[in-house]
């Protein structure tokens, strides 16, 4: 057994995961005497990393969306022996920026795999290794987008409808899995200034990890 912590943050590109973590980590590492470690998916590792690369290649346009459902699987099996398992066995606390609800979400739901059969594989590459806590980022699809958004011309065009039905089942497909497992996954308001989502944040991990964190 370890003493390790995981924990892994999810939601839409946009909703605010880095900007939260970026400003929770030092507020996180004066409240514990743990090492915190944190880490990002797709990659995370070295071989992760090119699995990364030749998944969000824009030259791969005609990928297979079950090759791009288990080369996600891949890079997630990789990035967790690589760095996930050695941390927790060293009592780490680890934040990881997505991990096996992205896939379930975008793949399964998103690409309109199927939940049951993107969470199979994924059963497959991480084994039993599953975060502890996970905090999802809830935003609506249209706030998380028009944050990501470089040319604000205003226009709908066919692509960007797509872009948001894409989008919205992502969205519906993290709820259901929060609705699954309301003990692991736990929602934020990510549409809400950055000041209260840090806020929200804290005290979500500090209520969940009394034992590793002072108040
Ligand atoms: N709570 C917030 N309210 C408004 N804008 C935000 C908020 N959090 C982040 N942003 C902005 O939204 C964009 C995406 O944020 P980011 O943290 O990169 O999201 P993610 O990592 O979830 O994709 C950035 O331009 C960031 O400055
Ligand atoms: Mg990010």
């Amino acid at each position: 057994m370890t003493n390790g912590i995981f924990i892994s943050f999810e939601g839409p590109d946009g909703a605010g995961k880095t900007t939260a973590l970026n400003t929770l980590l030092p507020m996180l590492e004066a409240k514990t005497t743990k090492e915190i470690i944190t880490t990002r998916e797709p990659g995370g590792s070295p071989i992760a990393e090119k699995i990364r690369d030749l998944i969000l290649d824009v030259k791969n346009l005609e990928m297979d969306d079950r090759t791009e459902a288990l080369l996600y699987a891949a890079q997630r099996r990789q990035h967790l022996v690589d760095r996930i398992l050695p941390a927790l066995e060293a009592d780490k606390i680890v934040l990881s920026d997505r991990f096996v609800d992205s896939s379930i979400a975008y793949q399964g739901g998103g690409r309109q795999i199927g939940e049951a059969e993107v969470k199979s594989i994924n059963d497959f590459a991480i084994e039993d290794t599953m975060p502890e806590l996970t905090v999802y980022f809830d935003i609506p699809s249209e706030v998380g987008l028009q944050r990501i958004k470089k040319d604000r011309d205003g226009q709908q065009d066919r692509l960007e409808k797509e872009k948001l039905e894409f989008h919205q089942r992502v969205r519906h497909t993290y709820l259901d899995l929060q609705a699954q497992d309301p003990k692991r996954i736990k929602v934020i308001n990510a549409n809400q200034d950055p000041t209260q989502v840090v806020e929200d944040v804290l005290e979500l991990i500090l209520t969940k990890f009394p034992q590793a964190f002072s108040k």
